[in-house]
């Protein structure tokens, strides 16, 4: 038997839906399985906006052009998270100011916040890793306090909350991310969530290419033209019509990833404590989106060979996010070995394990097997 790490096939009515929007002749963005998106992602989140994007990177890239972020400013971002975090500020010629994360939930470390805000300080982009709430509250009176706009990259965390509040409503933006390999996926897809209404208008424009084709749409100009900078950030309504089919299925998706996550915390609990290994730690005051299932092995040698071993029994498993700081641009950003500790280490000890909505309890038992009979 083998074990994939992800799977991202269908879970409900995802084709029926794909051939229903080829057949209304609708494949362009913004049809009818978009709106049905943007639908039930304001309602369950209560977000005043959504509007979905090819990707959370193209996400992120909006939230940069909205926030007129300018060459010479800097973004505070988590040396610990994936390149687009990053990119879409430096797109915008911003100089990224990279902070470490805390050694429990691998977020960003809050308490070294305020010391990293110059005068130069434009933003601060959190990332709720593995859909566990970074502490916003913190974050957000700092941010206020220094008068800076916040970016949550929630490209894990859909449906997570932080002292009952869903993750992504906190920022004037929000990016989601409908990658395969996230709970909800339509093969590529993402969200901006635009909190801050002064926001909206603008954003519909740089998603249509610069153009106010939006308000054309819904009749309140009789010609669109070309207003602002802006690209092709709509997705066509073949992917919507597959991520309505996922979206529909949320509470059967994120029960299933429960039960998952809980199987193998409870699993691996006593094992991890006897071998110095780290399971997930989530704070009593976050619902998280059971997004992944990670563990920091003790070292790095036993964290290769643990993938090694997995590997050989047809059991996949990955690591992710090297030291940002560390990068060929990180450091042409002027990073350094030592400049951030937690994240050099952590990212030598992360493992992730097979996690996904059509894993089933007999390949979760396999996995466990397994590990609970790794050598050390
Ligand atoms: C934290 C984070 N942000 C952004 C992204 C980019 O998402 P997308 O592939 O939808 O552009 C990822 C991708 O996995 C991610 O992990």
């Amino acid at each position: 038997m083998s074990v994939d790490f992800n799977n991202p096939s269908p879970v409900g009515r995802e084709l029926e839906y794909i051939a229903q929007a080829v057949q209304s002749g609708h494949i362009s963005g913004d049809g009818p399985f978009t709106k049905k998106c943007h639908a039930t992602l304001q309602g369950e989140l209560g977000v005043p906006k959504v509007l979905l994007t090819t990707s959370c990177t193209h996400a992120l890239d909006m939230s940069a052009i909205l926030l007129n972020i300018q060459p010479g400013d800097e973004v505070i971002i988590p040396d610990f998270t994936f390149v687009s975090t990053v990119n879409a500020f430096v797109l915008r010629g911003a100089k990224p100011v990279f902070i470490d994360i805390r050694p429990d939930t691998l977020n960003l470390d809050e308490s070294k916040l305020e010391a990293a805000i110059t005068a130069r300080t434009n933003a601060i982009a959190p990332v709720h890793y593995a859909g566990v709430g970074c502490e916003m509250d913190v974050i957000m009176d700092i941010a206020n306090r220094h008068n800076l706009a916040v970016v949550e990259d929630n490209a894990h965390g859909l449906f997570g909350k932080y002292k009952g509040k869903y993750l992504g409503t906190f920022g004037a933006l929000a990016a989601q991310s409908f990658h395969e390999t996230k709970n909800f996926n339509c093969g590529e897809g993402g969200a901006l969530l635009i909190n801050d209404p002064e926001l909206v208008e603008r954003a519909e424009i740089i998603r249509e290419k610069g153009t106010n084709r939006s308000r054309f749409f819904r009749g309140q100009i009789d010609k669109y033209t070309w207003v602002d900078i802006g690209s092709s950030y709509l997705p066509s309504d073949i992917l919507a019509a597959y991520l309505y089919g996922q979206l529909e299925q949320r509470e059967k998706i994120q029960s299933h990833r429960k039960v998952l996550w809980d199987t193998y915390h409870l699993g691996l609990m006593d094992w991890a404590a006897k071998h110095d290994v780290k399971l997930p730690s989530v704070p009593d005051y976050c619902e998280q989106s059971y997004h992944m299932f990670q563990m920091l092995m003790p070292t790095l040698e036993l964290r290769q060979k643990l993938i090694m071993y997995l590997r050989e029994r047809g059991i996949l498993s990955v690591f992710h996010y090297l030291p940002l700081h560390l990068s060929d641009m990180g450091r042409s950003f002027g990073g350094s070995a030592g400049d951030c500790p937690v994240t050099e280490r952590v990212s030598d000890q992360l493992i992730r394990l097979p996690f996904h909505n059509l894993l089933t309890g007999a390949e979760q038992e396999e996995v466990m097997d397994a590990i609970l009979n790794f050598k050390f």
